[in-house]
């Protein structure tokens, strides 16, 4: 009797089951590596608790940049190693990402076991590691040359299918500064392991945790400046240059090319000061140093343990202009603009206003920008 029943239920499941139509997976689930033919398999509608099929090891996540490119990989499903010196520095990346998605892991630039358990199962590593000063433990070119030499190599070992590169605009190797001649070095030291390397150059970046709208805006009581602030510089916002490295993650026609990411418009430190000046409505006096005298207190300054403000270096960068190379591919070439400084600078700089904004007149009219009246339209 108890057999029948059985047998009755099975037949049913077995009609059942050639009855039920046959699913097949969307093509668009699925794409495959160029570089390794890897199957990339995405799931779920997109965003933040689907995946994308993507592993990504970000190095230098625990930077200014790095949150940034951290946060837009993981938003869209990306799985996130955010390789650190320091587990409490990577813990704020924990939340960016779903459940399981941003895993940290420890790593010494210097030690190529710890780098190549850091990308053995990526798809993409993004190198964004930089260092604006030496220190006694690792000099420019272990930051910017030999680091990067060992992390290309542990992903060529580990068959890693694309390795993007964070240099800086003006990088070269006859440039005065020994920063920008070692990330030269650093792009040339990549590409000797990748040929196919992505570089991404950079301009001085802006946004919350920067080193030049909060310096610029903090200049409060006294501020020493180079080159009378004439330097010309082509500021850009970090946010748009960790969407152009986002965006590189699927654009595997930028494998090899060289993307220089700079802002719409050029200005002078002076310009910005003035901006500033305005935003905040405090005077932010500038002192203008001669140049040998600034690099000369920076040898001292730069000695002083925990001293992260000056080098002799950044003087001497804070004297040169922005140099876009001629013909470089930029935004344009990822199908984005740059926002322009102006349009944004009061969310940055709105910290630093005086209370004189609470004395100016409401805004009226139709909500243009007009002076004197910032802090109704923020
Ligand atoms: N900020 C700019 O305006 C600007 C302009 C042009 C180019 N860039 C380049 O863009 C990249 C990102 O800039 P950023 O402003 O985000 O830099 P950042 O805030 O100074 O962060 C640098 C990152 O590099 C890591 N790092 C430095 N030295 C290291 C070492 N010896 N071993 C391991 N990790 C090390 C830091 O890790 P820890 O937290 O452990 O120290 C940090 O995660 C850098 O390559 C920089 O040179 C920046």
């Amino acid at each position: 009797m108890l057999a029948n029943a059985a047998l009755k239920q099975a037949s049913r499941v077995q009609l059942a089951n050639k009855m039920a139509p046959i699913q097949s997976r969307a093509f668009h689930d699925l794409t495959l590596r160029k570089k390794t033919g890897k199957p990339l398999i995405g799931y779920g509608r997109g965003g933040r608790s689907s995946t994308n099929g993507q592993v990504a090891t970000v190095f230098g996540c625990t930077g200014f940049l790095g949150r940034y490119v951290v946060s837009k990989l993981a938003k869209q499903g990306t799985q996130v190693i955010v390789a650190n010196r320091d587990p409490d520095e990577s813990r704020h990346l924990k939340v960016t990402g779903d459940l399981g998605q941003v895993i940290p892991l420890e790593f010494s630039l210097k030690n190529k076991d710890q780098l190549l358990e850091c990308v053995r199962h990526s798809d993409i590593v993004y190198n964004l590691i930089g260092r604006d000063y030496e220190t006694k433990n690792y000099t420019f070119e272990d930051v910017h040359v030999n680091g990067p030499r060992l992390m290309a190599e542990a992903c060529a070992e580990a068959g890693v299918a694309r390795f993007v590169q964070v240099s800086a605009l003006n990088a070269s190797e006859d440039s005065p500064s020994k920063f920008l001649r070692t990330k030269a070095l650093g792009e040339k030291a990549v590409r000797e392991v990748i040929p196919d390397a992505t570089i991404v150059r950079p301009s001085i970046m802006w946004g919350h945790e920067d080193r030049f709208l909060n310096r610029i805006g903090d200049a409060d009581g006294w501020q020493y400046w180079v080159n009378e602030s004439k330097t010309k510089i082509l500021p850009v916002a970090v946010l748009d240059v960790a969407q152009a490295l986002s965006v590189l993650l699927n654009a595997e026609s930028s494998m090899g090319k060289t993307y220089e990411l700079y802002g719409a418009k050029q200005y002078t430190f002076e310009d910005v000061f003035n901006l500033a000046r305005e935003i905040s409505m405090k005077p932010l006096p500038t002192y203008n140093v001669p140049t040998p005298v600034a690099k000369l207190a920076a040898t001292f300054l730069d000695k002083l343990p925990y001293n992260q403000m000056i080098s002799p270096d950044l003087i001497q960068r804070m004297t040169m202009d922005d140099k876009p190379t001629p013909g470089a591919l930029t935004f344009a070439d990822l199908y984005m603009e740059p926002t322009l400084l102006e349009n944004v600078a009061i969310q940055y700089l709105r910290r630093f206003r005086s209370n004189a904004v609470f004395d100016l007149p409401f805004e009226k009219g139709d909500g243009q920008i007009q002076k004197g009246v910032y802090h109704i339209i923020d």
